[in-house]
């Protein structure tokens, strides 16, 4: 069996967009491959975090990757900062990384551009993101088109580890869903929907009720034509929520055209919210049951334990590679 790695930053609770890019897909996944899904909290400490909220946000993250339907039988969860390998191999991997290819880095300068203070975290977390993946072996990362970049740069400092020392590390491979890969902000549609957003309104969290999710939805920005199409250059807003109905109520794009052919904004954008909302429910049920619960305890330090045995015997491959310490086994 291949095995995938794919991690989700606790920076908030996730949104429609990650679920629709990230989660969702994992669930198909974790019949086909040996998988490894990681709540990066390392990550999420690039920007300034609450210690208070962070914490809400690792259980809450971790209660909703099972509400979704990831089964710990098939799938290992756990929290990267309980896996004491990755700090190491990312520090390894920073080595082995020049400046001048993590500035360039886009999600680093649209993180940084215009900031007072930047830390040195948001500049060298694509390393770290490259330890993540490259400590379990994985064949296979299934992510959003926003991560490609850094994915193309954890596949160069594999290849570069490898040629310095030696046929260390596993090249992973890219999966971006051909439908779902960039799900937009609902306020600007040519922004990609994120978890951070100030605007709460640019985003739909699988925990919103009923009511917000049907306010989020009836505001979200569209144009004046008033005609269900897709169209993502000149109509970027219908063509999201028709991406995002299309996804969750498995049907073609087309079909949904059709369906509201001669209809206006307020009838398809009603119906989304509803097939939002039956999406939703049977999530929010398992994930209310499940945060407190001593039962997602018990799966993540299992989850911890699992990984901790995988990515430490990866880690002395490359130290043994690179020379740190002494010789181990
Ligand atoms: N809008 C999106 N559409 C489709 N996929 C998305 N992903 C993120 N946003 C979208 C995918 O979700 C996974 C987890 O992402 P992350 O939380 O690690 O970081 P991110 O990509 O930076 O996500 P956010 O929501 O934008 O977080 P913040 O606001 O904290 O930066 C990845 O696989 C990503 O591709």
């Amino acid at each position: 069996m291949e095995t995938i790695f794919s991690g989700i930053q606790p920076s908030g609770t996730i949104t429609l967009g990650n679920y629709i890019g990230a989660l969702k897909q994992f669930v198909e996944l974790q019949n086909e491959y040996n998988c490894y899904f990681c709540i990066v909290d390392q990550h999420a400490i690039t920007v300034p975090q609450d210690r208070i909220e962070l914490r809400k946000n690792i259980r809450s993250l971790a209660a909703l990757y099972l509400a979704v339907g990831l089964d710990p039988k098939k799938a290992t969860l756990f929290i990267q900062s309980e896996v004491p390998a990755h700090a190491q191999a990312g520090w390894m991997m920073q080595c082995i990384a020049y400046i001048g290819e993590l500035e360039r880095m886009t999600q680093f300068k649209d993180k940084s551009t215009g900031k007072e203070a930047v830390t040195a975290s948001l500049l060298t977390y694509p390393p770290l993101m490259a330890a993540d993946i490259l400590l379990y072996n994985a064949d296979l990362v299934p992510v959003g088109e926003d991560q490609k970049q850094h994915m193309e740069l954890t596949r160069d400092l594999a290849e570069r580890f490898n040629k310095k020392y030696g046929d260390v590390l596993t090249i992973p491979g890219v999966r971006i869903p051909e439908v779902g890969a960039r799900i937009m902000s609902l306020q600007e549609p040519t922004k990609k929907m994120s978890k951070s957003d100030p605007n709460k309104k640019a985003f739909i969290t699988p925990l919103d009720d009923p009511k917000q999710i049907e306010k989020k939805i009836k505001s979200a920005v569209t144009d004046s034509e008033g005609i269900v199409k897709f169209d993502k250059v000149n109509k970027p807003g219908i063509s999201n929520l028709l991406t995002i109905y299309s996804i969750l109520d498995k049907k073609t794009i087309p079909e949904i055209e059709e369906m509201y052919e001669g209809k206006g904004y307020g009838d398809f954008k009603g119906d989304l919210a509803d097939v939002v909302v039956n999406v939703l429910k049977p999530i929010q049920e398992k994930y209310y049951n499940l945060l407190d619960s001593s039962e997602l305890d018990q799966i993540l330090d299992e989850g911890a334990a699992r990984a901790n045995e995988v990515a430490s015997k990866t880690l002395k491959k490359m130290e043994n590679a690179m020379g740190l310490g002494r010789k181990r086994r």
